[in-house]
């Protein structure tokens, strides 16, 4: 059904556009090449890999194995190791009951797999009882394993946010010598773009110039449009072109951003023409009802960095941080202000997009403005 889908992986048929990305992906993943995607957050790279790649991978290689690592937050060897576990173990449960006990024993029989059911949906769960994720070797076995099933199977690995070990300097030299020695393709896709660079454009880096990029950059105005039209239309609400522009505008043209304005349109009105005004009654009712949200997020944040953060939010954009009218507005020295800014862009509030500093998340930009 079409739908404005928010706050989830968006399903195949409500994916907005992305074909150009998914042909160069999978054009790539069956060349056998590696593929490294960017993107800002909420441009629907999980969904695409995930519910469209991943769909056609299995759909086309009878023997599919897929991998798919999330290593969102993981801040040492230990967290490293349980999100691989979790992730092999998981890819294994994947494989039908019936060719289990070939395939799994060969494969893991060392590593004590054991099967469980859950007593509410029967689905099937599998746990590798001897990896011990505090031991800096099981890596390394999660790997030997995956490299077997390589020889055997079409393996598709995929490591979402990958950015997230940036810091993990040697685990990182592990994770490039074991893709080195496997043939399969691999995706390593990521948001935050900075760390990103840091990770692959970086001549001494483990991982510098590895894998084809393939980018996500914001869905033409126009086809944005359309869709929005389409799903509308299913309560007689019409949105102009021009009120639809600004709408994508203002929500940084992100898509989830902009999926969460329409959704509450489409909840409030029927059979109408949207106006300008109506759209920011949109938008200020949900930044009303996310009021405790926000307060609670920059609660965690130091004054320096909220204000910091609010004057971003101000100017819409800034391109420089260390400018004299600046720092006299901000009444903050430099290297106050380096430091803060470095924070509040590995924590994901800011972002330089197009050689300008902004605030992430549109929503809470328009609530800095507001309240700050
Ligand atoms: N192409 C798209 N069409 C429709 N909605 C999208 C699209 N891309 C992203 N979204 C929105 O973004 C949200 C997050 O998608 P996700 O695939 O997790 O993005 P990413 O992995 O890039 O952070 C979805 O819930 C949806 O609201
Ligand atoms: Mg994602």
């Amino acid at each position: 059904m079409k739908k404005f889908v928010v706050g989830k992986l968006v399903d195949e048929e409500n994916i907005c556009n992305l074909s150009k990305e998914r042909d160069a992906i999978l054009r790539n993943i069956n060349n056998g090449n590696n593929v490294v995607i960017y993107g800002p957050r909420n441009y629907g790279k999980t969904s695409l890999v995930k519910n469209v790649i991943m769909k056609q991978f299995s759909q086309t290689h009878k023997q599919a194995f897929i991998f798919f690592v999330d290593l969102f937050n993981v801040t040492d060897n230990e967290s490293l190791t349980l999100r691989l576990k979790a992730a092999l173990e998981h890819a294994m449960a994947e494989i039908p009951l019936k060719k289990w006990t070939n395939e799994i024993k060969k494969f893991v029989s060392h590593m004590r797999p054991e099967v469980s059911f859950d007593p509410v949906t029967g689905a099937a769960s599998l746990s590798l009882k001897s990896i011990d994720i505090r031991n800096s070797q099981s890596m390394d076995d999660l790997f030997r394993v995956l490299k077997n099933i390589s020889q055997k199977k079409d393996l598709l690995m995929v490591f979402d946010e990958f950015q997230d070990i940036v810091k993990l300097k040697s685990e990182q030299g592990i994770i490039r010598s074991f893709l080195q020695d496997i043939d399969s393709p691999v995706i390593v896709m990521g948001s935050k773009s900075h760390l990103l660079s840091e990770i692959f454009l970086k001549p001494r880096e483990p991982f510098y110039q590895w894998g084809t990029p393939v980018s996500f950059s914001p869905i033409d105005y126009e086809i944005y449009h359309t869709y929005i039209n389409e799903r509308l239309a299913a309560k007689g609400i019409r949105l102009g072109f021009e009120v639809s522009k600004t709408l994508q505008d203002n929500m940084h043209r992100v898509p989830e951003s902009i999926n969460l304005v329409c959704a509450e349109i489409m909840e409030n009105y029927e059979n109408v023409e949207i106006e300008q005004e109506m759209v920011n009654h949109t938008i200020t009712r949900i930044i009303e009802t996310r009021q405790t949200q926000y307060e609670e997020l920059l609660g965690y944040h130091s004054l320096k960095e909220q204000i910091i953060m609010a004057s971003i939010a101000k100017r819409g954009q800034l391109r420089q941080f260390n400018s004299v009218e600046y720092l006299a507005e901000l009444k903050m020295n430099n290297k106050t202000v380096a430091t803060t800014f470095k924070i509040l862009i590995d924590a994901g509030h800011i972002e330089k997009y197009n050689k300008v500093y902004r605030i992430n998340d549109p929503l809470l930009e328009t609530y800095l403005r507001l309240y700050r």
